[in-house]
């Protein structure tokens, strides 16, 4: 397979308002990015995703896009977006730049026309429908909370929003919306960029309005032309292009993200889901204080692995995104400087050698955590404070939404990044517009890089790995000691090779199962293996001769 195949690459996802703010407004920006550049290159990853830096009211900092064609004037310009691609380009890094289609801001001119007017040549590009009884249409539930229908006075009609009420559900169905959602893409592939992640793609295809027994998931998740819809949108814009695509799959399916991502059905190239990032849920509930389900946790990706791999369709593998909270707090610990570096090499060792694309965001790369903030206050997620809202209205104390929060909160990973042990990590010289953790003292790029033994030089050297040997990528995989109570086990198999993948996933020191040899070459580790015991948190991946 040659050496520019993209199934090797790397990813670094960046949020931009979080990354490095030149202007001194508390908030990032495209030229703070472009000055981060080397260090992704040093870094080694091959493609940077920044989440949307189009002109938006910033209610879900950007995932409501108010004009597809604008750059937000607070990241920039779209001289700044083509210098950060050249720069980019000179670096052998990509970018890819993130699509928000499935709705639209409220304050994008087509939804301001369609609003309280019937007659708006755009009334269809949305789902404007009639009330039932004086209720909304269906009983569907938004994602952040409440009803998913928001009413139109003036017409009498409800509007649908799966998310904020500030993002409104594009009609796919409408045909005209479609081709203009292209000529978007179209004209970014035109300004250079190298590929696109979509936002909750699998949403796009809504099926009957229905009430539901549940919260209305099943009328549009992964809907009746969804596949349709891709592979038409995969023809008229990336399809015969160099592009690297990936969709982001709302509870999604095995046999659905094969469709997807299968080259023959010219989809998508990649796939995100989140089951296995729902193995600290109570009962399927977000909103919960809850544990590692480690079993659960195991037989998750391992389903996906080998079930993708089959059906010959491509994952994007990641423990962390500016939805979820900081890997090591999660899965790991924070509890003690030791445990947080050693848990941290562990978590990416056992990733970074599954099959798939894999994806770093920011920060991650040097182990930063949860902030642990103490107060609604230094909360600013739209998810975030109307899930506390509701929790308050349903009795919940404070202090346990807080603890609540704290694990769950999309904040968690929408902290500044910490370049430097100076005030505000070097973030910003300004107030930065979400709190700094405490920790930017001992954990921030600048220490990472003094030290050879850091968080960041195991990243760097799985992406090395990565790059050098081709089992990594094509090789399968195969689960061993699957129900082991602390050990994430696997082989990976490519023409006559093995390599085995060893994760400790508890603080203690566990003795290996006894048949399971460690002959070989080590071609990484952390922590020690001494007696048949492998130490808390370690991990080492054998490469067997
Ligand atoms: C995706 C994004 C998330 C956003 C939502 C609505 O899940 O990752 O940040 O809030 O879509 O666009």
């Amino acid at each position: 397979m040659s050496q520019h195949d993209w199934r090797k690459s790397v990813v670094y996802q960046i949020y931009p308002k979080s990354f490095n703010d030149t202007t001194g407004n508390g908030q990032g920006d495209l030229q703070g990015i472009i000055e981060k550049l080397d260090y992704l290159a040093f870094l080694g990853v091959d493609y940077i995703w920044l989440t949307p830096v189009y002109e938006s009211p910033m209610n879900d900092n950007g995932y409501d896009i108010s004009n597809y064609f604008k750059i937000n004037e607070q990241f920039g310009t779209k001289e700044d977006l083509e210098t950060l691609i050249d720069e980019s380009h000179k670096r052998n890094l990509k970018v890819m730049l993130d699509i928000v289609i499935n709705h639209t801001s409220t304050e994008h001119e087509w939804f301001k026309s369609a609003y309280e007017n019937k007659e708006s040549p755009y009334r269809d590009y949305y789902f404007f429908r009639k009330s039932k009884d004086g209720q909304p249409p269906t009983n569907w539930e938004s994602k952040f909370g409440g009803n998913a229908w928001q009413y139109d006075p003036v017409t009498d009609e409800y509007y649908l929003h799966l998310f904020d009420v500030t993002q409104a559900d594009l009609n796919w169905d409408n045909t005209e919306v479609r081709r203009a959602l292209y000529d978007i893409i179209n004209y970014w592939i035109d300004f250079g960029v190298d590929g696109f992640r979509f936002d909750v793609i699998n949403l796009v295809s809504k099926d009957e309005f229905k009430d539901s027994n549940k919260i209305g998931k099943e009328f549009y998740t992964d809907g009746p032309r969804v596949h349709e819809y891709l592979h038409e949108m995969n023809r008229h814009t990336f399809g015969d292009k160099e592009m690297m695509t990936v969709g982001e799959m709302s509870s999604t399916t095995i046999e659905d993200c094969i469709k997807y991502s299968n080259p023959e059905r010219q989809e998508l190239s990649s796939v995100f889901n989140f089951h296995h990032l729902k193995v600290d849920y109570v009962n399927g509930e977000k909103w919960t204080k809850g544990q590692l389900d480690f079993q659960k946790l195991k037989h998750i990706l391992m389903e996906w692995q080998l079930g993708i791999h089959q059906g010959g369709g491509w994952n994007a593998i990641f423990w962390c995104n500016h939805d979820q909270p900081r890997v090591v707090s999660r899965f790991g610990s924070d509890a003690t400087e030791a445990l947080r570096e050693q848990s941290a090499k562990m978590l990416a060792t056992v990733l970074h050698m599954l099959q798939g694309t894999p994806y770093i965001y920011q920060g991650e790369e040097i182990g930063m955590t949860n902030p642990h903030f103490n107060s609604i206050d230094q909360y600013r997620d739209v998810e975030s404070t109307n899930a506390f809202a509701e929790m308050k209205r349903k009795g919940y104390d404070a202090a346990t939404i807080l603890e609540i929060l704290d694990q769950k909160s999309r904040d968690n990973s929408r902290t500044p990044m910490q370049w430097s042990n100076e005030t505000n990590g070097d973030f910003t010289s300004g107030t930065p517009w979400i709190d700094v953790p405490d920790n930017v003292a001992s954990i921030n790029v600048e220490a990472a890089i003094n030290d050879k033994q850091s968080v960041l030089y195991t990243y760097r050297r799985l992406i090395q790995l990565r790059h050098e040997y081709d089992i990594i990528t094509y090789g399968s995989i195969e689960p061993l000691y699957i129900g082991h109570e602390q050990l994430f086990i696997y082989n990976r198999h490519y023409n006559e090779e093995t390599w085995t993948v060893i994760a400790n996933f508890s603080q203690k020191r566990v003795c290996l199962p006894e048949d399971l040899t460690v002959e070989g070459e080590i071609m990484v580790s952390n922590g020690e293996l001494i007696d048949g015991k492998i130490s808390g948190f370690g991990s080492i991946v054998i490469k067997r001769v």
